[in-house]
């Protein structure tokens, strides 16, 4: 297994490109079944992720091409409405092509997704609702199998605010006959990117982005193009790695638009944010100010940067208490930042971290894509070499992270096997 060989102690510097958000180009690839003409996709980001949705969709008989950051699709037909488990077990986010699937040929058969890391991740929310728009769906033998002749417009109310639940039922509704209403929607930037998408291809689609979203349901989609939104967690996790080194960097290709949330802490931490059109400018203090946080569905501080500022908070000055309320267990990377000598105690969903000035670099685990990018900006500010095994975690959610890291003047390496 690949490792990340860091070198910390060196002020990040220059230039780096954002790319496109993962968590809107999965659901949106998934949207190319609703139409069996062509969807071109651009910004898309080279992820492993990205490359599992694309053998996934592939196996379904969809046409996939690819050329750098853009991706044609075209599913003309679907030879076979299947998520297997060898797929869905690599990554969850599978389940985003059950909405489609219902949409456009009225069955499907997904495994469904286990638990992973940070928590259970049930998907109880997104059978819910298809059931509510009249699917029929049976759990056989770990597959989740559903059926329907054509979903029906409902109105729909989530138990609790959930991203692809949200992207799911928004699928399914597109093609549904007659309105459907989803109330307690989810509110990510990366949901409205979808209905933007969505809408593109002849959706009838309004109120994405706030907890009320009604779709109308229309009788085919059409060719369409696209660009994926910036990401914005990679945008979150880049400011966090030149604000523990102290230095100043430029991230282009992306916006603060979609990270109040996370630019208002690190001005509180003490660094100067510049957001312009298509880019964000920061510039960090020689010490940061600890800075507390509570994880919270969109606009709130987003769960996908606690980890990052666990980290952020270790080489602080002050105390900072970090809540986290999405997820059960997304604390993992605690244990590992205790071995870089990180002053932290984890009680239930809460973590107290007490910021010195100093980490120590040391072997460490990756154990899932957040606690790996924690991992990674802890190694950047410590003193001596960390190495993060598991790596293949990173490679899931950050393109080309040692290249772009090294050209902001990090000393990184991939030690391969
Ligand atoms: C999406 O996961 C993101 N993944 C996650 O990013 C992100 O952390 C999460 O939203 C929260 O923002 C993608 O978009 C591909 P949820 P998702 O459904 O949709 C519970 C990353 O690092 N829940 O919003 O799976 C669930 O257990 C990844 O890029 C149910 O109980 O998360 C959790 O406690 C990690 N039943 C809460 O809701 C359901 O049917 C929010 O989960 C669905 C969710």
């Amino acid at each position: 297994m690949d490792k990340l060989a860091i070198e910390g102690g060196h002020r990040l510097e220059g230039e780096v490109a954002i790319s496109g958000a993962k968590n809107a180009a999965l659901p949106i690839l998934a949207a190319c079944l609703l139409t069996p003409d062509p969807l071109e996709l651009h910004n898309v980001p080279d992820l492993r992720d990205v490359s599992t949705m694309l053998e996934l969709l592939a196996r379904m008989g969809v046409r996939v091409e690819r050329m750098g950051d853009r991706v044609r699709l075209e599913a003309r037909q679907i030879e076979q409405a299947l998520a297997p488990y060898e797929l869905v077990k690599t990554m969850r986010a599978s389940i985003l092509v059950l909405g489609p699937l219902l949409a456009r040929v009225g069955e499907a058969r997904v495994s469904l997704p286990g638990g992973c890391a940070i928590g259970a991740r049930p998907v109880d929310q997104h059978i819910k609702g298809l059931q509510a728009m009249g699917a029929e769906i049976a759990l056989e033998h770990g597959d989740i199998h559903a059926r329907v002749s054509r979903l029906r417009g409902a109105k729909l109310v989530t138990d609790m605010v959930t991203v692809t639940g949200t992207g799911n039922l928004m699928m399914a509704a597109v093609l549904a006959d007659g309105m459907t209403v989803i109330e307690n929607a989810a509110r990510e930037p990366e949901i409205v990117d979808l209905a933007s998408c969505l809408n593109a291809m002849g959706a009838r689609i309004n109120g994405a982005g706030t907890d009320i979203i009604r779709v109308e349901g229309v009788a085919r989609l059409h060719a369409a193009s696209h660009r994926i939104m910036p990401d914005r967690i990679e945008t979150g996790t880049y400011l966090c790695a030149v604000a523990v080194t102290g230095g100043q960097a430029r991230l282009t290709g992306t916006s603060a638009a979609y990270l109040d949330a996370v630019v208002d802490k690190l001005l509180d931490a003490g660094c100067e944010i510049i957001p312009e059109r298509n880019a964000i400018m920061i510039t960090a203090p020689p010490r940061l100010r600890a800075v507390s946080v509570r994880t919270a569905p969109y606009p709130a501080f987003p769960t996908d940067m606690q980890a990052q500022f666990m980290a952020l908070n270790c080489v602080a000055e002050g105390t900072a208490v970090i809540r986290e309320t999405i997820f059960e267990n997304r604390f993992l990377h605690a244990v590992e930042l205790s071995r870089m000598g990180a002053n932290l105690r984890v009680d239930g969903n809460t973590a107290i971290v007490i910021g010195s000035a100093e980490l120590q670099g040391a072997r460490v685990m990756a154990t899932d894509l957040r606690a790996s990018a924690s991992l990674v900006v802890a190694g950047l500010a410590a003193t001596g070499e960390t190495l993060i095994d598991r790596i293949y975690h990173l490679d899931r959610g950050y393109e080309g992270l040692e290249t772009k890291l090294c050209a902001l003047g990090a000393r990184v390496r991939r030690v391969r096997g």
